[in-house]
């Protein structure tokens, strides 16, 4: 593959003695949007974590342009160029959206992500940006958390389940962005539980069950048996 990002190979990853990740291999090239699917708990926000020093890998698990940084603290990750939207959003509550989006940028790299630029995609945040993260509707905590992501000018931007819990019409709106974001050339991993919503957005997918890859290659070429198959298990 052209220009790998990223490159993850036999990733194992623990929770106290519990193995979640069972050698993975996992790539993102420069550009790339890639889907990453599976039932709960089959290790989507696992694998996240472990490129993002959230969940402690062996240091030659996961390289970035070539470099060994698995298991470096997470705000070195971030340094590097790797940012991660988290499941369920996590924003300070006690700061307001403003504040929120500002902490994105402890860890600024030099990039076209600011507050202006933030605010053309996402108006409804100037709007709001005095008003505390927390008070705002779940589909615009997620442009926070979001907004709050690209502030560090990532590289690679890990989005964990963007549209869980938010209705069809908010989806939309946030995935409409993805163009905006993908523009110069930022490679992006979205994990989805939402299937064809994944398959409509990323050229490439994985598909995880019970912490193994089950499945992957362009969405064009992957039948919609070959995916219930590697997302459910079945025979
Ligand atoms: N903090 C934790 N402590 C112990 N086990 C954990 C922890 N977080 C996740 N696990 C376990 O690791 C496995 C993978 O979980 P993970 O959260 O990565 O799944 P997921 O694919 O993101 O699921 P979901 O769709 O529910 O978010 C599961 O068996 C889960 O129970
Ligand atoms: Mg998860």
């Amino acid at each position: 593959m052209n220009d790998v990002l990223l490159q993850v190979r036999g990733l194992e990853a623990f929770y106290g003695d519990a193995q979640a990740l069972f050698g993975m291999d996992f790539e993102l090239a420069k550009g790339e949007l890639v889907a990453v699917i599976g039932a709960n708990g089959a290790g989507k926000s696992t694998l996240l974590k472990s490129l993002t020093g959230l969940v402690r890998v062996p240091r030659e698990a996961v390289r970035w342009k070539g470099e060994p940084i698995g298991g470096l603290a997470p705000g070195e990750i971030v340094r590097k160029g790797l940012a991660m939207v988290p499941e369920g959003r996590r924003l300070f509550p006690s700061l307001s959206v403003e504040e929120n989006l500002l902490a994105g940028s402890l860890a600024r790299r030099a990039g076209p992500w600011n507050l202006s630029r933030l605010y053309r995609m996402f108006p409804i945040l100037q709007e709001k940006r005095h008003q505390p993260g927390t008070s705002l509707s779940g589909g615009q905590q997620q442009m926070v958390a979001l907004g709050r992501a690209l502030m560090s000018n990532p590289e690679a931007l890990l989005c964990d389940e963007l549209s869980l819990g938010l209705a069809p019409i908010v989806i939309r709106e946030i995935y409409e962005a993805m163009p905006q974001i993908t523009a110069e050339g930022m490679s992006v991993v979205i994990v989805e539980q939402d299937v064809s919503l994944a398959q409509r957005v990323s050229r490439r997918l994985y598909c995880l069950q019970e912490g193994r890859v089950s499945l992957q290659g362009e969405c064009s070429t992957l039948s919609r048996e070959q995916i219930s198959r590697a997302y459910f298990g079945m025979e």
